[in-house]
């Protein structure tokens, strides 16, 4: 597995730490698996990071043990990471830290800390340790993950790059009388041959009326000819994560399957072009709606223009429409921020297609990341 190295996440951690001294927290606990991994490089099912203003510690249990000694002694071990062996209960253990490190003011991932264990913690320290308060943050991390650095941009650039030869491996598997868990099954083989850790997402196989459907995963319907079939998959490669989308016809498309195709390509188009730093995301999302609305299918585009992409498949920033319900200011696209472009056309009964490339916004633009044909594939 390639990692960032361990300078790099201490540079991450830095920024961290600016954004607790600007909420006025002394520390930040940090319980979200991927946040964990974006600050430590530990990527285990479980561990908890606790930052202060000088020290960062790591919290894993007896089964990470080795896999932590190995990372602490290679290039990707964050300077000056602290490892705590949780002999017992995670939550424990934090109470005691928090109490050892001498802080008052900790920082919580307001998104990802459940309801019960905030009140464990508040239980236990209103116990042992009356003055120390808890301090709901929110996005944190996500804000700063948003942006990916050099060692982040060269693992997704990878991570893209890879699912040319998974979709080689897709198109092969497309032809009538074949199932839609056939097809899904040679895309999840083609990950494991290509290096990938696992799919990042359940593969989507949509076939005919199911395309229909954005978020179908694969069943036991057979391909026929005529058809359109909407293959979304990715997968996670060294910890990130790439998202493709390609819809291609069985045999033959007709007219309308040619139709549809042309104004969802548009789209994509329109939003790819639209992608540079200093816009709202929205405006992305405006370029590919406009697009399809002009071509007579803007109500069938029933979801966002895209995502952000890193170590979740989807993450910050959203690239859809403005949020009515929110009063804060938009952000704006910046350099090093990744995003799928991915615009679809869904007609109940009949089918649909969807479109999708993993775009990295440069200095001066874009830079379109994965690397398949966006010709309508007759297989
Ligand atoms: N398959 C999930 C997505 O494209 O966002
Ligand atoms: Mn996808
Ligand atoms: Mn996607």
């Amino acid at each position: 597995m390639q990692r960032v190295p361990g300078e790099a996440l201490g540079q991450r951690q830095a920024a961290v730490r600016q954004a607790m001294a600007g909420l006025g927290v002394d520390s930040l606990l940090v319980t979200s698996l991927p946040n964990v991994f974006y600050l430590t490089g530990h990527e285990g099912s479980a561990g908890v990071a606790l930052l202060t203003a000088t020290r960062s510690q790591l919290y894993v249990d007896p089964r990470y043990a080795e896999a932590v000694a190995q990372l602490q002694a290679s290039p990707a071990a964050p300077p000056g990471l602290e490892v705590r062996i949780v002999p017992g209960s995670y939550d424990q253990a934090i109470v005691d830290g928090l109490i050892d490190l001498g802080v008052t003011r900790v920082g919580v991932e307001a998104g990802h800390l459940t309801v019960a264990r905030h009140r464990w913690f508040l239980s236990a320290l209103a116990q042992a340790a009356p003055t120390v308060e808890l301090v709901a943050t929110e996005g944190l991390l996500e804000d700063a993950r948003a942006v990916k650095d050099t060692h982040e941009i060269a693992l997704l650039r990878q991570s893209c790059l890879g699912l040319t030869a998974v979709a080689e491996a897709a198109f092969r598997a497309v032809r009538a009388g074949a199932t839609e868990r056939e097809v899904a099954g040679a895309i999840e083989q083609g990950l494991r041959s290509g290096g990938y850790a696992r799919p990042a997402f359940d593969t989507i196989v949509g076939s005919g009326p199911n395309g229909a459907l954005p978020h179908y995963r694969a069943g036991e319907r057979r391909l026929e000819r005529g058809d359109l079939v909407v293959l979304d998959f990715g997968g996670v490669l060294d910890g990130y994560c790439s998202d493709l989308t390609r819809t291609v016809a069985v045999g033959e498309a007709n007219a309308k399957a040619r139709e549809v195709y042309a104004a969802v390509l548009a789209a994509q188009q329109a939003g790819i072009e639209a992608v540079r730093p200093g816009i709202p995301a929205s405006a992305v999302d405006a370029a590919a709606r406009q697009e399809l609305a002009q071509r007579g299918f803007g109500d069938a585009f029933t979801h966002g223009t895209g995502h952000g992409l890193g170590i979740d498949v989807h993450e910050l920033p959203r690239v859809s429409r403005a949020r009515s319900d929110s009063s804060a200011p938009e952000g704006l696209l910046r350099p090093g921020m990744v995003v799928t472009i991915e615009p679809g056309a869904y007609l109940p009964g009949w089918g649909g297609v969807r479109i999708e490339d993993d775009v990295l916004v440069t200095e001066n633009g874009y830079e379109v990341l994965t690397s398949v044909t966006r010709e309508l594939l007759t297989l």
